[in-house]
């Protein structure tokens, strides 16, 4: 399959790699194609891999990953463009994290909206899924044993092919939870002040939580 990966940060990267690993045609975007980070990226991946602007690599992919800075996020699509992004599945990785008053960082929208919803509301006929945000970059391809991973959307089949996509990439199809429609991305940004406080507590990034019936 052809993928747009937009980002060039961590997670643009790994998920960029595992793609291309798997088979994929990836193109990643920036806001400058022959941008350093993304051109260093296709040089190393493998035969799969280019890089370009947001819109090349959205118009590139048949499936779009969001891997942008979130509070950048619904600038980098605009620039990706709504006609390059319309009818397609855009898996919408970004946590609206804001650094600007210093660390830990705040959610720069919160309670009654995400920008899950932002995205799904500024581009109607892109199918946004909402997935993988509650992971480190490293666990989102190498998922810990046993735990959990949540997708949300108002697209059924959207979401098949993500859930599809996401075992591919390791994660057991018993891991993975459907909370519903886009709105439940409320619920999985705003996981990111407990998932902050664990990284501190626990040393690490790398871990997940499992949900235990
Ligand atoms: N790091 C993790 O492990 C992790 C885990 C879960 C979720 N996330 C989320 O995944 C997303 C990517 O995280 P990351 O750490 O890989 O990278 P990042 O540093 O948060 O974002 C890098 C990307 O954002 C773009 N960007 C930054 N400012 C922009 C602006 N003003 N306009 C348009 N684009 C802009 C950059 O464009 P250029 O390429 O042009 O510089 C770059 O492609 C974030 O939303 C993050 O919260 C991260």
């Amino acid at each position: 399959m052809r993928v747009g990966v937009l980002g060039t940060g961590m997670v643009g990267q790994t998920i960029g790699t595992k793609l291309v690993d798997l088979g994929h045609e990836v193109t990643m975007g920036s806001r400058t194609a022959g941008n350093e980070k993304a051109a260093d990226w296709a040089a190393g991946a493998g035969e799969g891999a280019r890089e370009g602007s947001f819109a090349d690599a959205a118009a590139h992919g048949e499936l779009v990953f969001n891997c942008t800075a979130g509070t950048a996020s619904l600038d980098a699509l605009r620039a990706a463009g709504e006609e390059e992004l319309r009818g397609k599945v855009l898996v919408d990785v970004a946590n609206p994290l804001d650094f600007s008053k210093g660390m830990p960082p705040t959610l720069s929208v919160v309670n009654d909206d995400s920008l899950g919803e932002q995205i799904q509301s500024e581009f109607p006929e892109t199918r946004v899924v909402k997935a993988l945000n509650t992971v480190n970059a490293a666990v989102m391809v190498n998922p810990v044993a046993g735990s959990s991973i949540f997708v949300c959307g108002e697209d059924a089949a959207a979401k098949e092919q993500v859930a599809g996509l996401l075992q591919d990439f390791g994660w057991r199809a018993e891991a993975i939870v459907d909370l519903g429609g886009i709105d439940a991305a409320r619920a999985t940004e705003m996981y990111l002040p407990l998932w902050l406080r664990l990284m501190g507590a626990l040393g690490t990034p790398n871990f997940n939580i499992a949900i235990v019936r």
